[in-house]
């Protein structure tokens, strides 16, 4: 697995500077978290890893590169808080949707016996078998999240970028959610962005602290142990408040 490296990134939306000089390398096969208030420019810095920043005013500067020095483009997966299912699309062919775009025109509805096979191990093992036919609508909050997992892994990409993709769940869901994906992206490269350091401390290997304006990223916090950690690690309750008051202290600057 190959480590994902950014090089004095620098980013801002007409000249409003949002970050300068960043450096970050997203370690092969670890996951990286990224921690930070609201608007300090997280998605933004997502986004310049992946090379999606396309909006009007934005300049950019810097690069990005991988370890092996093969191209970015078609090696990473993406997952937002917004679960983005296609809502006439049922389960399978929400889980499908890459493969068959990427399908000659006309062959779009036709889903080949391997990819076919391959989807419905995959809704099986994010717990949907029973669901494999169920248009989104009649999805709970977190099946649906469960359903943009199993897209994300159909396209088994091994970098995986997701952007608050427990965000929207309720704690219980969202912790299973939390062992599920470590569970099934284990050994790929993940960069995961949220508002929950108790979610970071769990899942991370490494957890940055993006803040400031221009933001910069603060020294790794690397939590003892394998993942996804326990709740009773009494390290791990440390850490939380530690990163909770970190947090606070961000808003009460702002
Ligand atoms: N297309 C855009 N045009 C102009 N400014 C933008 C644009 N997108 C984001 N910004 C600004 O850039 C800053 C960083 O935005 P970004 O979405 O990266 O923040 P974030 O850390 O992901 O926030 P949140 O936690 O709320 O998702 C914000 O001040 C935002 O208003
Ligand atoms: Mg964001």
């Amino acid at each position: 697995m190959f480590d994902v490296i950014l090089k004095n990134a620098a980013l801002s939306y007409n000249n409003r500077v949002v970050f300068k000089d960043l450096n970050l390398t997203l370690e092969g096969g670890q996951w990286t978290c990224l921690l930070g208030g609201s608007g300090v420019g997280k998605t933004s810095l997502l986004r310049f890893i992946a090379g999606l920043s396309t909006a009007k005013g934005l300049k950019t500067s810097g690069t990005v590169f991988c370890e092996d020095h093969k191209v970015l483009e078609d090696r990473f997966a993406w997952m937002s808080q917004q679960d983005s299912l296609l809502p006439w699309f049922n389960v399978l062919e929400n889980v499908t949707l890459g493969s068959r775009l990427r399908n000659s025109i006309f062959k779009r509805n036709k889903l080949s016996p391997e990819d076919r096979s391959r989807a419905e191990n995959i809704i099986s093992k994010v717990g949907l078998a029973n669901k494999a036919n169920e248009l989104p609508q009649n999805l709970s909050g977190g099946q649906r999240q469960r359903v943009a997992l199993a897209r994300t892994l159909m396209e088994d990409k091994p970098l995986v970028l997701m952007d608050e993709p427990f965000g929207a769940l309720d704690a219980i869901t969202r912790l299973n959610l939390q062992d599920l994906a470590c569970e099934l992206l284990q050994n790929r490269t993940v960069m995961l962005i949220t508002h929950d350091p108790l979610e970071a401390l769990r899942l991370g290997h490494h957890i940055y602290h993006l803040q400031g304006n221009p933001a910069t990223l603060t020294e790794a916090i690397i939590p003892p142990g394998n993942t996804p950690r326990s709740l009773e690690d009494r390290e791990l309750m440390t850490l939380q408040g530690e990163l909770l008051e970190r947090l606070r202290q961000e808003e009460v600057c702002a």
